[in-house]
């Protein structure tokens, strides 16, 4: 990295004016000393915006962005500092510093390794040619991957054996390199070195310029690890990198989007069904330094991580990281895959319109933080409500961005507004509601897509023991009370949205009515009804509407109103999720005995403190 003598950077700021580079994304007009204009940073109609050339800076009042030429560049343009510096320099005719002799050497080497590992790349696509790569090709070719995919991903086999020492020393080349690019493991105990990728499908990790710089190499079949990644060398940083960007990068700028998957065989199927804007990072959550490269390519780029607790784990470590740094158009999106199912599974099995599909449904960043705090707050009593904006307020204030932090406080207290509204007068019965009546769900701006984002919750013998009948008798009343009464859907819908039921015909069940509930004005049960049994649940809601159910749940009678079947549906929602909470418990105690991290202690600890004093009133609501 290139460092600036401080001279150096003020001869730059002496020879460009701060309202010559403003000027040309802003119309200035002078004002005495200073000039004004529209901020660049906000959508205003007065000026608020002040640069004065004599102190060198910018100043805008509305948003307290502050800076010099370099940081204008860097926030209008997206630039990295060493970016702004050596455009600047070149507009004012400066030549850029000349680097240390350190520098220069270290280039040196870089270059001399960064061949090393191209010379290896090449040893592993031939070796996938050769007879010995005769089961690492018919292993790819099973994964559907085409000779053009291959061959895009340079992808390759590194036989058993010293193959690259060898041959590498046949040619010449420095044994030193080999060992500084992880190609080759240093013998330990006086031993000799050897290969460090052995039997494994290769997959070259490129830099930005598209040169290979590490590798993930992979079992064929069953085996630990089933990917072994190059650890960090001085060509290879894990965190500021991703896997497939310099092919990504040309449709990414085409596009503005850029899609980011969690591991290289999801990349390259992707790529191979079209989507070659996908990246992903490298076995580790995204990074802050991630983060900034995606936003150069695309304001929103699309997170598509697993359908599975890992995947979902990933996406939401990824919004944690993302919140302190957005700022004004820049954020994240995010689509779930169905569950158990990776892009790859997607793409290949069902094809690039269902994986479009899924890419269409993302869902933003504010939703995925809310979505999340419903799920891990309770807001039955004043006292939790009250929390539970605290929680919220705080989740915001993470945000470092002004204005952004101010949008989401106030989105946050709108739809805390709309959650802990009561529905209506009490006694208002909604018996024969039918839809079209305006002012109960207020405007709809057309279908919006349902976002059943759900937390998979396998159930675990723990759960089974300790009521798994009344957390499934529990799942069928929340529907039962949603299919009579519809007119609550908006109100339930998302966090109808945020549960997984356990039994896959009753979570089938659920997302239809989800979904149809999204997408209809029209909100009479005849009509939800009749749309579900076209859709092939006729038995299951023959179940449903039991008076089984109305034994245990008398809210979610038709004959209820609807204060009644919201109320009571509150009510179970919540004990649903402390059942969730203390499987996840169990399982977190788990993961922590036979895996003893300070990843794992820390998940649990964050669970303990989310469970808060138990309540033993585990009874269902709404006896009428
Ligand atoms: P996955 O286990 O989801 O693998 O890990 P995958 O990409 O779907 O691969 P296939 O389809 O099973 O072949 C996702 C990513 O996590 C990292 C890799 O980057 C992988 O692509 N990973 C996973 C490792 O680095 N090491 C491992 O042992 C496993
Ligand atoms: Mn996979």
């Amino acid at each position: 990295m290139a460092t600036f003598t401080p001279q150096f950077l003020d001869e730059i700021r002496a020879r460009i004016s701060v309202s010559s580079v403003v000027g040309r994304k802003v119309k200035l007009i002078r004002r005495g000393r200073e000039f004004i204009g529209l901020s660049p940073f906000s959508h205003e109609k007065s000026p608020s915006f002040t640069v004065s050339d004599e102190k060198g800076f910018y100043h805008c009042f509305s948003t307290q962005e502050h800076g010099d030429v370099f940081t204008f560049l860097m926030k209008t343009q997206n630039l990295t500092f060493p970016e702004a510096v050596e455009r600047l320099a070149e507009e004012a005719g400066l030549e850029m510093p000349r680097k240390s002799v350190e520098q220069v050497q270290e280039a040196a080497r870089a270059t001399l390794q960064q061949q090393a590992v191209e010379a290896g790349c090449g040893i592993f696509e031939d070796a996938l040619r050769g007879p010995d790569g005769k089961k690492a090709l018919e292993y790819l070719k099973g994964r559907a991957l085409t000779d053009e995919t291959i061959k895009r991903f340079r992808l390759g086999y590194a036989p058993n054996g010293n193959v690259v020492k060898t041959k590498l020393a046949a040619r010449g080349t420095d044994p030193a390199l080999l060992l500084e690019t992880r190609l080759v493991s240093p013998g330990k105990d006086g031993r000799d070195s050897f290969d460090f990728f052995r039997d494994r499908v290769m997959f070259p990790i490129m830099d930005a310029r598209g040169r290979p710089v590490a590798f993930g190499g992979r079992v064929m079949g069953e085996g630990e690890p089933k990917y072994l990644n190059s650890p960090d060398t001085p060509l290879f940083h894990k965190g500021q990198m991703l896997y497939g960007l310099s092919l990504a990068r040309e449709k990414a700028s085409a596009d503005n989007e850029i899609i980011v998957a969690e591991g290289y065989m999801d990349v390259i199927a992707l790529a191979q069904a079209g989507f070659t804007n996908a990246v992903a990072p490298l076995g580790t959550a995204l990074t802050e330094t991630q983060i900034a490269l995606l936003w150069r390519f695309a304001p929103e780029p699309i997170l598509c991580f697993d359908g599975d607790r890992a995947g979902r784990a990933a996406a939401l470590r990824g919004a944690e990281r993302a919140l302190p740094l957005l700022k004004p158009g820049f954020s994240l999106r995010f689509a779930m895959m169905p569950s158990g199912k990776d892009p790859d599974d997607i793409c290949r099995r069902e094809g690039p319109a269902a994986m479009a599909e899924v890419l269409k449904a993302a869902a933003p960043l504010s939703e995925v933080v809310w979505n999340q705090l419903l799920a891990e707050h309770t807001y039955d009593t004043p006292e939790r409500k009250a929390g539970f904006e605290a929680h919220a307020m705080a989740k915001a204030g993470q945000i470092e961005d002004e204005t952004v932090r101010s949008q989401y406080r106030s989105l946050f207290k709108n739809k805390i507004y709309e959650l802990f509204r009561p529905s209506r007068a009490p006694g208002t019965s909604y018996q024969g509601f039918k839809g079209g009546q305006k002012g109960f769900r207020g405007p709809k701006t057309g279908p919006r897509p349902a976002f059943p984002m759900a937390f998979p919750r396998p159930s675990t013998g723990t759960e089974a023991s300790r009521g798994g009948e009344s957390r499934v008798l529990r799942e069928r009343i929340l529907l039962a009370a949603v299919l009579n009464h519809p007119e609550i859907g908006d109100r339930v819908e998302e966090r109808l949205g945020a549960l997984m039921f356990s039994d896959a015909r009753l979570d089938s069940l659920r997302q239809s009515a989800l979904l149809h509930l999204a997408q209809t004005q029209e909100l009479d049960f005849a009509t939800l009804r009749a749309h579900l049994a076209h859709q092939g649940f006729a038995q299951e809601l023959a179940n449903l509407l039991d008076s089984d159910i109305y034994v245990h749940a008398g809210f979610a009678r038709p004959q209820a109103t609807a204060d009644q079947a919201l109320a009571g549906w509150d009510h179970t929602f919540a004990l649903c999720q402390r059942t969730d909470l203390e499987a996840d418990l169990k399982r977190a105690e788990q993961d922590l005995a036979e895996n003893p991290s300070e990843q794992t202690f820390a998940a649990l600890k964050a669970l303990r403190e989310q469970t808060g004093p138990a309540d033993d009133d585990d009874q269902d609501p709404g006896h009428l």
